[in-house]
This record gives C-alpha cells, structure tokens and sequence, in this order.
C-alpha cells in the first residue's frame, strides 16, 4: 500500500457505535468503507447499505480472513474489543477500537502482547480527547500556561439505565460491577494535560445506594469515585456514575497546576467553560475558554490546527466533532503521516486505572499498584 491508497476499512458492530462513522468516511479521501460485519442477521443488509459498504458478514473472522482489509474498526461491545483487535493484529491489519480497550488487565496483557507481536498499529478510539475545549486546554497545558499540573477532576455522569433494556451488555459490563467500568472519556483527555505522566495507583470507593432494575436486581454501587496519584506526584478525582436519576453531565473536568486553572462547564444554560491564567491575569479572574478559538490572535497561537482549519462535517460530527477527528488522525496513523495519538500504551495508561478500581472497591477503598503496560 502506497500512503497515497485510501485505506479499506471493515466496521465491525457495524450496526450499532460501528454505524456512526460513514459522513466522517465519505469526507475523507484517504479512507473507504470497504466492509462491515454484525451477528444481528436481520440488521445486516441495512447497515451495508446504510454505511456504502461493499461486503457484508455475519462471521468476524471470516470478514478478516477473505475481505482485502487494511483496518478494522471495532465498534462491538466492550467484553469483544480485545479479542477483536488482537484476531485483526495477528493478521496485520491496523485497528482503531472503542473504548474501553479492555474489560480485564489480563486481557489487557494479551492485548499489549499481540500489539508487540503485530506489524499493524492498534489505536484506541478515545474521542472525548477531541472536543474542541478539550484540545484547546491540552494547547495551553502543552505550552506551559497552567505551569504544572498537579491536581484534575473528570466525571462522567449518565444515566444509561433505559439503553441497558436496547443493549443488555451493559447491564453488566457499564452498570453492573463495581468501580469504574467506563472511565476513559474522563481520563483521557486529563492525560493528554498531563504528557508524560501516568496513573500509578488509585482507589475507589461509592455511596452504598444501590438502584434495581425492573426484575429487583440491584445495579452496581452509584457514583464510584476513583483517586488516582501520578507518577509525577499528581492527583487526579474520576466520577463515573451510570446509574443515579438526573440530567446527562459526561464532560465536567477541572484541571489546576501552579499558574493556572481550568472549569469546564457544569452544565445548564447559565455555565461556561472558564480558565485563569498567571500570565494573562494578574488578579484572580475567569476568562472564557471559548475566547481561545473565537479571538484570531488568541486563536492563531492556542488554538489546535485541526480545529482551525475544521470542516463542516467535522464540526458537525458526533461528540463534540471528536467522531471525525479520531478517524482522521488512526488514517494518517496507518499511511505513517503522524505519530499513533492513542497507541497501545496511552490506550492502557487510560484504561487500567478503571480496571484496577474495581479491584480496590472490592477491598474496602484500599491503594492499589496500576500496573505499566511498558514493562509487559
Ligand atoms: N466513544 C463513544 O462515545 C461511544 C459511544 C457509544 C458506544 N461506545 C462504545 O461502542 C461499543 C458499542 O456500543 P453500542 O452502543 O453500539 O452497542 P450496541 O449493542 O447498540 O451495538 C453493538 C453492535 O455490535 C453487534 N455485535 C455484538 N456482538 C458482536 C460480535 N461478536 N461480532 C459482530 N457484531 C457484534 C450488535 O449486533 C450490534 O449491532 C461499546 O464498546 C461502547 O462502549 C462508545
């Protein structure tokens, strides 16, 4: 393949998440749908359909073995993407996979293992690192602004409880364990604040509330909260609650470090995404975010490329435009044009904390190791 190639993509999940992705394809010369895959029989032709595809399947791996794939995009339920990814690296071709990447560290391991094993590049599909105050507050954080980050708040708070009946995985992958089972659209983008850090160990502890479902059983614990300390010496406070009664607030980050300070929005209509820094404010004032990309000086220096010079349908894409750019940098990922944003260790570094929370929750809150995925 020549980087000038567009590269075949499969979708697998193609009718769910999976299904999201055809404007951003159709927008982007470098890429093609070439086939999608679905265990939902009765789904299939209309996803093909739906997304252009060539080629459709019912069998993952006989969509990999007899379609000519460069990439796959996995877009299954969580407890598939690490045997999905790695039955896609044994065979060479690229993966950009949903979060989380993995539902248990030792699945993690064999996942970091295929990755070494591979020729092809595994990308984890992280798109909340993409919206657009997230990328201008990584800018600030990547030029010095904030000085040095030491303490970060992310919460991802969302009822999911009516699409656990659509999509009964989640009942107990997202609702149904203890600790934190979806934590990466609020670490993710607090990492990318933090470059070169990562979680060395956390604990978790919830309210004991626990909710039932209309059968009477009872959802995991509400509103786990997640500490997590850096190897930098940070603190970072993750929310995850996918159960309480109340209104939708999957983007609350807080982020402080010794010359600055940023809060994003809580939400409603009387809130703002709002930052303060040394060196643009003596005194202690709130400036709005949104000045960074709506200013041009202000814009020109702080604001990323890719959200500058965005498109239409990248502005319009799902999740805060992240829905695009995520596609757009796994394409250039593959045709070797930029670094792997999201690779397999940043995927762990995102993800494993999650994961070891749901181990201290079991233990009463107890400090527990984060292991680095670099040393497996
Ligand atoms: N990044 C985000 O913002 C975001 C948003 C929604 C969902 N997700 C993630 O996307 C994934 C899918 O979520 P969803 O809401 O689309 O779930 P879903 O259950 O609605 O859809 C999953 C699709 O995959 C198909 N499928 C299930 N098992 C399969 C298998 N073994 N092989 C092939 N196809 C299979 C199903 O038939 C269905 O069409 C989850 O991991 C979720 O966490 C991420």
């Amino acid at each position: 393949m020549t980087t000038t190639d567009p590269i075949k993509l499969g979708i697998v999940g193609a009718g769910g998440r999976g299904g999201y992705f055809k404007k951003t394809c159709d927008a982007i010369d470098s890429v093609s749908i070439h086939a999608i895959c679905d265990i939902n029989e009765e789904g299939l032709a209309t996803a093909k359909e739906a997304l252009g595809a060539k080629e459709a399947y019912l069998d993952y791996e006989e969509m990999l073995d007899t379609s000519d794939l460069d990439a796959v995009l996995v877009g299954t339920p969580m407890q598939f993407h690490v045997p999905q990814s790695i039955a896609a690296l044994e065979r060479n071709i690229h993966v950009l996979c949903e979060v989380t990447a993995g539902v248990s560290v030792e699945e993690c391991k064999e996942l970091v293992q295929a990755c070494k094993r591979s020729k092809a590049i595994y990308m984890m599909a992280e798109n909340y690192v993409y919206m657009k105050p997230n990328q201008i507050v990584k800018e600030l954080a990547r030029q010095g602004l904030f000085g040095t980050p030491y303490y970060a708040e992310g919460e991802y708070i969302h009822d999911v409880k009516e699409y656990a009946l659509t999509t009964p995985w989640r009942r107990h992958w997202q609702m149904g364990i203890d600790g934190l089972t979806y934590c990466t659209h609020s670490l993710g983008p607090i990492l990318q604040w933090m470059p070169g850090d990562r979680v060395t160990r956390v604990c978790c502890e919830a309210a004991g509330v626990r909710q039932q479902d209309s059968e009477g059983k009872p959802y995991c614990q509400a509103g786990s909260t997640m500490l997590c300390k850096t190897e930098k010496d940070a603190l970072i406070k993750i929310r995850v609650d996918l159960v309480s009664d109340r209104p939708h607030a999957g983007t609350n980050y807080q982020l402080q470090g010794t010359d600055g300070c940023y809060e994003s929005s809580r939400g409603g209509p009387w809130d703002k995404d709002k930052v303060w820094l040394r060196s643009r404010d003596e005194n202690y004032r709130w400036r709005d975010l949104a000045l960074f990309s709506e200013v041009p000086e202000l814009a020109e220096k702080y604001l990323p490329e890719n959200w500058r010079n965005a498109s239409e349908v990248a502005k319009r894409a799902g999740h805060g435009g992240g829905d695009y750019f995520e596609i757009v940098d796994f394409v250039n990922a593959v045709q070797g044009k930029c670094p792997n944003p999201i690779d397999i260790h940043a995927a762990m570094d995102m993800t494993l904390p999650g994961l070891i929370s749901q181990q201290s929750i079991a233990e009463d809150g107890r400090w527990i190791e984060v292991p680095d995925s670099r040393g497996w």
